[in-house]
């Protein structure tokens, strides 16, 4: 049975609002969503918050390209994001935005704490100003040549090429993205949040059972290196929340951003008469849990548990990461057309299907997740389509046909559909651990039991017997019952199947303890389809609609990129080039190089390393025996993992849109490139 009520908290992470939602952002509403649907179908109180991440320049740039204040952006995002999350099912308690007065308030409120505990330091730092555009330029704005293996149009923050970080102020010509113009270094003064102060609580906290086994080895490795102060100020023009006292100074977007979680519960609270204090304060007895990205984990685990202890706010009682979604096994790409909206698939498709995809491969874990859309549509039509929804179609028409539509007054196999309710405590450990490939493996196990009974049973052809009406409604009975234990542990997973389950079986809406008394002697409305076959050219139109001429469109949330400038070569300079056919042997994954490669050549005569910028467009195992052109030539360079010798090539903007270049097959690896 159930244990006692718990009062929980959840949260998933707030999405921007300058792009659409796609099924990237899914797998974290429905893996939260399928959670607190899961405590609330338990009896447990469960409130479910989220709002849009409304501040920030890349925000405040989209609306000035589109000419309209940054207001009217957020409040057209916001409809559509709300829009895209009903059409899934993900039922929030409350979804607000960070620009709303009670995050101000609240965000005030915490910095002024933290200034008064002394946590908060004002320093002069050298910022680059984009002249023309009158602003000063985030990282991501400035391009430049990287400051350590010389790579030219490299982002202020770091080099897809050898993987080094720096300061844009190390670049090496660096030009603003934005106009062009070379960005001039000025003074400025920042405000810092000093997180070193909370390194012996951190190490507590995040010692403490409150993240994952693989978040806190992360931890360990930025406990090593040594915590930072955070710089939380930003200039005019900023989108965002003015720091009082400091007049053309913003709070920095994720400096209000996580705030957010509690400002959308506090207007929760003014809805609906909540007690925030209970729920916040430094005492609350209330279970706290953030949903969020395996990126996102430094904010979660470090600045945010930080600044709720530095401003007498209790902090969460665990956070979640979870890893990204790939499209047919390589990230989603908006040139490989596998950049899926959510509102693209919801033209095409259920998000009844989606929801259950996800669960039967989301693990507690931070692996990243695979939609392969074959695997998408056989798994969705065998499980639910083929066993699920199948028990129930085999079974009702027959209660209707021999018994009026009344179930019998007893089981015929009471020990069977014991299994089926013995399995609730299972069911729920998993959901619990957010293990939902368990529960689904242990729920489709009982639906393969459900339909090994009527096979055995054929009541089909016990019908055709007037004598046997009576034993084929037990067999039903039978039947319906385990279909109905089979929809009570779905239900989190399957709102919208759940709700017609529950209009057919007509006996309220199903609860967890449900399973401990089957429904006897009980009459069931006509039975309905409960859910469809997915349908293959379905998934192929929304496909063609994710292509790049539709989905595929204009990245609002990317930087903008410089004009390239190529200067000319002459013929001498051009034949002073190597360029080679290589077959890749190996390809793996650099420790500690977020977009690098190493990738062992095969040049006929001879193997070499060569590390390259393509993690983010390709997974290394795809990679082993393919063919591509290497400059051969290239003097060495030393790079901070090895020495790499040569550069293989390839064409794209960059980071997931890369293609390496790759001759035809019958190319031989030593071969000239001419
Ligand atoms: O990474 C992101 O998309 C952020 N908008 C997430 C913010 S989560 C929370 F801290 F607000
Ligand atoms: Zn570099």
């Amino acid at each position: 049975m159930t244990p006692s009520p718990r009062r929980i908290l959840v949260t998933s992470a707030l999405p921007y609002a300058n792009g659409p939602i796609h099924l990237g952002h899914l797998v974290e509403y429905v893996q939260t969503d399928i959670w607190a649907r899961f405590q609330r179908l338990r009896g447990h109180e469960c409130h479910y918050v989220c709002a849009d991440d409304a501040h920030g320049t890349p925000i405040m740039l989209r609306a000035w390209s589109e000419g309209i204040d940054p207001e009217v952006l957020i409040a057209r995002m916001a409809q559509e994001h709300r829009a895209d999350f009903a059409g899934f099912g993900i039922a929030f308690d409350q979804y607000h935005s960070t620009h709303s007065p009670e995050n101000r308030e609240l965000a005030e409120r915490i910095y002024a704490r933290l200034r008064e505990g002394g946590h908060i330091v004002q320093r002069t730092v050298t910022d680059l100003y984009d002249p023309e555009k009158k602003i000063f330029l985030p990282d991501r704005f400035i391009k430049g040549g990287c400051p350590r293996c010389g790579a030219a149009d490299q982002y202020g923050d770091s080099c897809e090429v050898c993987g080094a970080t720096y300061s844009p102020t190390e670049l090496r010509d660096p030009v603003s993205a934005l106009s062009g113009a070379r960005p001039e270094p000025r003074e400025n003064l920042h405000f810092f949040f000093r997180l070193p102060d909370f390194e012996p609580m951190l190490r507590a906290w995040t010692g403490g059972g409150h993240v994952q086994p693989e978040v806190a080895n992360k931890l360990g490795e930025w406990f090593d290196a040594g915590l930072r102060e955070w710089d939380i100020s930003r200039d005019a023009p900023y989108f965002g929340f003015e720091i009082p006292g400091s007049p053309g100074k913003y709070f920095y977007v994720w400096l209000d951003a996580p705030i957010g979680y509690m400002a959308s519960f506090r207007r929760l609270c003014e809805r609906t008469g909540l007690d925030f204090d209970e729920w916040w304060g430094p005492d609350s007895t209330a279970e706290l849990y953030h949903f969020i990205g395996k990126d996102i984990v430094y904010f979660h685990t470090l600045f945010w548990p930080a600044m709720l202890h530095g401003s007498g706010f209790r902090t969460p009682t665990a956070v979640w990461a979870h890893g990204f979604l790939t499209v047919n096994g390589r990230k989603m790409s908006k040139s490989r057309g596998t950049f899926i909206r959510a509102r693209t698939y919801l033209d095409h498709l259920d998000a009844e299907y989606l929801r259950y995809y996800f669960a039967a491969k989301l693990g507690p874990g931070v692996d990243d997740l695979d939609l392969n859309l074959e695997d998408f549509v056989q798994r969705v039509n065998a499980d639910l389509v083929g066993k699920v929804v199948n028990i129930a179609s085999r079974c009702a028409g027959f209660v209707h046909r021999l018994a009026g539509g009344r179930l019998a007054a007893a089981l015929p196999e009471p020990g069977l559909y014991g299994e089926f309710a013995g399995a609730a405590d299972t069911v729920a450990a998993a959901y619990e651990e957010r293990d939902y490939a368990r529960a689904m493996r242990e729920i489709m196990a009982l639906a393969d039991r459900a339909n090994q009974y009527i096979d055995a049973h054929k009541p089909w052809l016990a019908a055709k017997d007037p004598a046997r009406a009576a034993e084929v409604t037990a067999v039903c009975t039978q039947g319906l019952n385990l279909f109905r234990a089979l929809m009570v542990y779905l239900k989190p997973v399957l709102p919208a199947t759940a709700e017609r389950a529950e209009s057919f079986l007509a006996a309220g809406a199903l609860r967890w303890d449900d399973v401990h008394a089957p429904l006897l002697d009980h009459a069931i409305a006509q039975f309905e389809p409960l859910l469809r076959r997915v349908d293959p050219a379905a998934v192929a139109a929304m496909m063609a609609a994710a292509g790049p001429q539709g989905d595929a469109g204009t990245d609002a949330t990317a930087a903008p990129a410089a004009a390239d400038e190529v200067p000319t070569v002459d013929y001498e300079q051009f034949a002073k080039i190597d360029l080679r056919v290589a077959r890749i042997v190996r390809a793996e994954a650099v420790a500690g190089a977020d977009k690098l490669l190493r990738l062992t050549l095969d040049l006929g005569e001879e193997t070499r390393t060569v590390f390259a910028g393509i993690k983010a467009a390709y997974r290394p195992e795809d990679l082993a025996g393919r063919l591509t052109v290497v400059v051969a030539n290239l003097a060495p360079r030393k790079m901070r993992f090895g020495v790499s010798e040569g550069m293989v090539l390839a064409a794209g903007p960059g980071g997931r849109d890369l293609w390496l270049i790759a001759p035809d097959a019958g190319a031989r690896p030593g071969m000239r490139v001419k």
